[in-house]
């Protein structure tokens, strides 16, 4: 087990903004971010992430969570191996007590585990292999050199060999005691008719495919040699750790550089991929040969809107591909493409222009989608009016799936001026389909809309409800920082004493804190000293639970503000901060309970009621309103700590 600490240590250190910006592209609001929820569909982003509290939280879905729970939802992991996680990243020792962790892991847990192990292991043999073995050297190293590829790059990539034997691998690996069953599982071994087990990658050399977050799930491997009546590449097959349309080659090694440029490098193969990353296009990636699924553009959404396609020459190729272009303009994405020679992909022509040229090339040649597929299909239809027409409404259809109108006018115009015909009739049509195609997106977004309705509803509510937290939190926050000296003459409890006593008459939901508060003010008004000891170790024994609880546990910010876009300043921050928060909530609620009585005076006014009097009232009301208003705009809407009972009580 992990020690509770740790995983406490392990939270801190990790900021939420970095941890889901790893997989997923934000934009600051205020003092939050903002971004595309990753577990559910969203087009809008409705998925926050509040840095001062360490939380995310998604209003569309719902989900949220600090970093752990962050990681272990999209990363599929336990809690354990999330922790494990982010320590291993911010180089945390984690404390272990107790029982093994093992233990602890489901069964399915345990296997994923084991299958990464297993894989983990096989890219180390391989590559070993490529720089240690001599037929390595002398077959897989010389023909990426002949690539063109530096051992750095090798490296980078952790590029491997597999030797042309029968169970070279599988021998390693059981020296190694890895079990056969997980080597299967991770298709690096099989087993043939007569029973024998053999190595699934002979005499290829290896490109590893990584997940997002940086594991090793899968393997390429291609032929060396004339590769008679065997297929170029084989791949690793589906595994509980890796389902091929989920993936993209090269994204994680991407990433950072795909968000910092805000764009993306679509490209079809792995050594498409590892040559432009050498030539220093690093934000490259490859859909590895099948055409795009969803799960693939949504995952390049995470991380920008703007996809470059690099494809090799062949119009047949780039055809078959139009579909998948399509779904990334349903997805909202930007798609430029840029058309190469025929017969050359993005490893030749890099390799023969060098970087420097090939940079140019790419930024010359690159061009909307739209115009690009208007020209294929008018070179295609040549002077045919049949053909033109059948282009044009193709290309129309590709168009009215994009969803901004401004972008789709724009380049309607675009799109008029390369076929000849009139813009004017262009956008008519346009706006035809446009209609049929948003139909269903309409009823979608209608039902985002009332779930985000819905919610807000029940944040209204547990506003009043968490009062009482307001209430604690002032407590607690006595009870922790009472004696510092706030000004020359009062300590922070005697402070506290003040605004409450000037506040008039109070009213508090919890009776502890009632009881608190009441000796408090008592002590204050008689100008008597706070024993330090009084909440500890009084007789009052809730006070003295509530004491020791407040005085043990770190506090964590709960996550009920951030649904209301209220700024947050944390209890080590700035103790005296947090007590004007919790004053302007106090002060807040009781101007609000004054107006609320005056419109309850103002209903019960009959027409016969003393004119003077309907004046002053009007009066009275408009004092408290300005009152709250200066109120508002002098300090912000600001709030005070509480224990995050979500952290502290999670099995640990
Ligand atoms: N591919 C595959 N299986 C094949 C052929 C191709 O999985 N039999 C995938 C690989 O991911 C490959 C990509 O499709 O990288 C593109 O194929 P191709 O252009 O044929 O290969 P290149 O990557 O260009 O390889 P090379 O330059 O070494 O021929
Ligand atoms: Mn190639």
């Amino acid at each position: 087990m992990i020690a509770r600490q740790s995983v406490e240590q392990v939270i801190d250190a990790a900021p939420i903004e970095e941890v889901v910006g790893q997989y997923l592209s934000l934009k600051k609001r205020g003092t939050n971010y903002i971004g595309l929820c990753p577990f559910h569909d969203e087009k809008t982003p409705s998925f926050n992430v509040n840095p001062a509290r360490g939380i995310y939280k998604c209003f569309g879905c719902g989900k949220g969570g600090n970093s752990v729970q962050f990681v272990m939802e999209l990363d599929q992991v336990s809690f354990v191996e999330a922790v494990r996680k982010l320590a291993n990243r911010y180089g945390i020792d984690l404390i272990e007590t107790g029982q093994p962790e093992l233990e602890e892991l489901q069964e399915e847990q345990k296997q994923r585990e084991s299958l990464y192990a297993v894989l983990n292991f096989a890219a180390g043999w391989f590559e070993q292999q490529l720089h240690d073995s001599e037929a390595g050297r002398n077959i897989g190293l010389a023909y990426f050199r002949e690539r063109g590829l530096e051992v750095s790059t090798m490296r980078h990539w952790k590029l491997g060999f597999a030797p042309d034997q029968w169970n070279a691998m599988l021998h390693a690996a059981e020296k190694a005691s890895y079990n056969k069953e997980f080597l299967e599982t991770a298709s690096l071994v099989k087993k043939s008719e007569s029973g024998k087990w053999f190595d699934m990658f002979r005499n290829r050399v290896i490109f590893p495919v990584y997940s997002v977050s940086g594991r090793v799930v899968a393997f390429g491997g291609r032929v060396m040699g004339k590769a008679e009546g065997q297929p170029k590449y084989i791949n690793s097959a589906e595994s509980p750790v890796y389902h091929k349309s989920d993936h993209l080659f090269g994204l994680f090694q991407a990433k950072t550089s795909v968000k910092k440029k805000d764009k993306v490098y679509l490209t079809e193969g792995y050594t498409d991929v590892i040559t432009l990353f050498q030539a220093g296009i690093d934000n490259v990636v490859a859909s590895s040969g099948t055409s795009l699924t969803d799960s693939q553009i949504r995952l390049i959404r995470r991380f920008t809107p703007n996809v470059t396609v690099l494809y090799d020459g062949d119009a047949a190729g780039i055809k078959a591909s139009l579909r998948g272009i399509d779904l990334m303009l349903r997805e909202d994405l930007n798609v430029r493409v840029v058309r190469f020679p025929d017969g050359e992909d993005p490893d030749s022509l890099c390799r023969k222009l060098g970087p420097v040229e090939f940079s140019a090339f790419l930024e010359v040649n690159e061009q909307n989608f739209i115009l690009f597929k208007a020209k294929l299909l008018f070179d295609g239809a040549g002077n045919d009016p049949l053909l033109r027409a059948d282009a044009i409404r193709d290309i129309l259809q590709s168009l009215s799936l994009i969803r901004d109108s401004i972008k789709r006018t724009e380049l309607v115009r675009q799109l008029a001026d390369v076929s000849g015909q009139a813009a004017d009739q262009l956008l008519y049509e346009l706006n035809r389909l446009v209609r049929n195609v948003h139909k269903e997106d309409q009823k979608q977004a209608n039902n985002t809309l009332e779930l985000m309705a819905a919610q807000t509803a029940t944040d209204l509510k547990t506003i009043t409800f968490d009062d009482v937290h307001q209430e604690q939190g002032l407590l607690r926050l006595v009870i922790r920082h009472g004696q510092l000296q706030q000004t020359e003459d009062l300590k922070l409890w005697q402070m506290v004493a003040q605004e409450l006593h000037q506040g008039g008459p109070q009213e508090f939901t919890d009776p502890t804190c009632a009881r608190a508060f009441s000796h408090l003010n008592h002590l204050f008004a008689e100008g008597a000293p706070l024993d330090p000891n009084y909440f500890i170790s009084g007789s009052d024994h809730e006070l003295a639970a509530f004491a020791a609880d407040a005085l043990s546990r770190d506090y964590v910010l709960s996550d009920h503000w951030a649904k209301h876009e209220i700024a947050v300043i944390t209890e080590e921050s700035n103790v005296f901060h947090e007590f004007l928060g919790v004053f302007t909530h106090l002060r807040r609620k009781k101007l609000d309970l004054i107006l609320h009585d005056i419109l309850a005076k103002f209903e019960q006014m009959t027409p016969e009621s003393p004119l003077e009097e309907e004046a002053s009232l009007m009066d009275y009301y408009q004092y408290t309103q300005s009152l709250r208003n200066e109120l508002v705009k002098q300090s912000g809407p600001v709030v005070t700590a509480y224990p995050d009972t979500r952290v502290v009580h999670k099995r640990i």
